[in-house]
């Protein structure tokens, strides 16, 4: 039985020793005359638990109402919340200031356009992407009938389709990309993933030369440079390294043919 006097109790919150961190934001609104891009540091003392999205916010309510940075979920679900931190993209609303040291330097993701300061346009990349890649299931039948029964799917691979449709878009992957930041059209780690998605699906009536032809070049698969820190940075832990070796081997297959 647990003697309950050893537990050592939690000491009262007034004499918990916390740090001060020291976040460094680069500001910037290219929207605003006379706006140069500029390193601000804001101090606060950390709390328990606190998110790089908590201080941000805390920051904002009580330091600087001007800085800005997008969030919608705070939970790892919504992708908007994603920036620079320390050189290495990731999500403000999973990283605990605790993980960091106490000086801390925040930036917006590169590759994406900017708003302002942590504030990037994702979605207009992402939609861009989508349209490329025509990133939705291409029906086999011509016609939609809206009365037959939904196709039966194995369960593995209703699984294995899940694991890669985990994707929230966030982008980090894009902004961790060499090639990404050399081209403005290489779809990205995340346009490669989609195409393994629906290569798998069977209700997708494409094919493989179909595929070639959208991602079948240096701006798709071989423009890779298979360093995968695409892979490191994203936060969703998709297996991207895998999904982009074999659409590389898929694809070239067809390209000797
Ligand atoms: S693949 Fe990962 S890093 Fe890339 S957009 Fe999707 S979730 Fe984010
Ligand atoms: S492995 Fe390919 S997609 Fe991933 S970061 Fe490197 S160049 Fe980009
Ligand atoms: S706020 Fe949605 S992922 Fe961070």
């Amino acid at each position: 039985m647990t003697d309950i006097a050893t537990i050592p109790s939690r000491p009262p919150a007034a004499e918990i020793e916390r740090r001060n961190v020291r976040i460094n934001v680069l500001r910037y609104n290219p929207q605003e005359r006379g706006s140069v891009p500029h390193l601000q540091t804001y101090e606060l003392e950390e709390a328990d638990g606190m998110t790089l999205f908590i201080a941000l916010n805390e920051i904002r309510e009580k330091q600087d109402a001007s800085l800005q940075f997008d969030f919608v979920c705070r939970a790892g679900i919504c992708g908007s919340c994603a920036m620079v931190i320390n050189g290495r993209p990731g999500l403000a609303c999973r990283t605990l200031t605790q993980s960091l040291g106490p000086e801390i330097t925040l930036a917006p993701l590169p590759v994406f356009e900017l708003i302002a300061d942590l504030s990037v346009n994702t979605g207009k990349w992402m939609r861009a992407m989508s349209e490329r890649l025509q990133t939705w299931i291409h029906l086999k039948q011509e016609e939609m009938d809206l009365s037959r029964l939904e196709e039966r799917m194995e369960p593995d691979l209703a699984q294995r389709i899940y694991e890669l449709d985990r994707c929230i878009e966030c982008g980090c992957c894009v902004a961790g990309c060499g090639t990404a930041r050399m081209r403005e059209d290489f779809v990205g780690a995340v346009g490669l993933n989609k195409i393994a998605r629906f290569r798998l699906d069977p209700r997708d009536a494409r094919s493989d030369e179909d595929f070639y032809d959208l991602v079948g070049d240096d701006s798709g698969v071989f423009g890779c440079m298979s360093l995968l820190a695409c892979h490191d940075v994203c936060p969703k832990e998709l297996p991207l390294a895998t999904q982009i070796a074999f659409v590389r081997r898929k694809m070239a297959a067809i390209g000797w043919k």
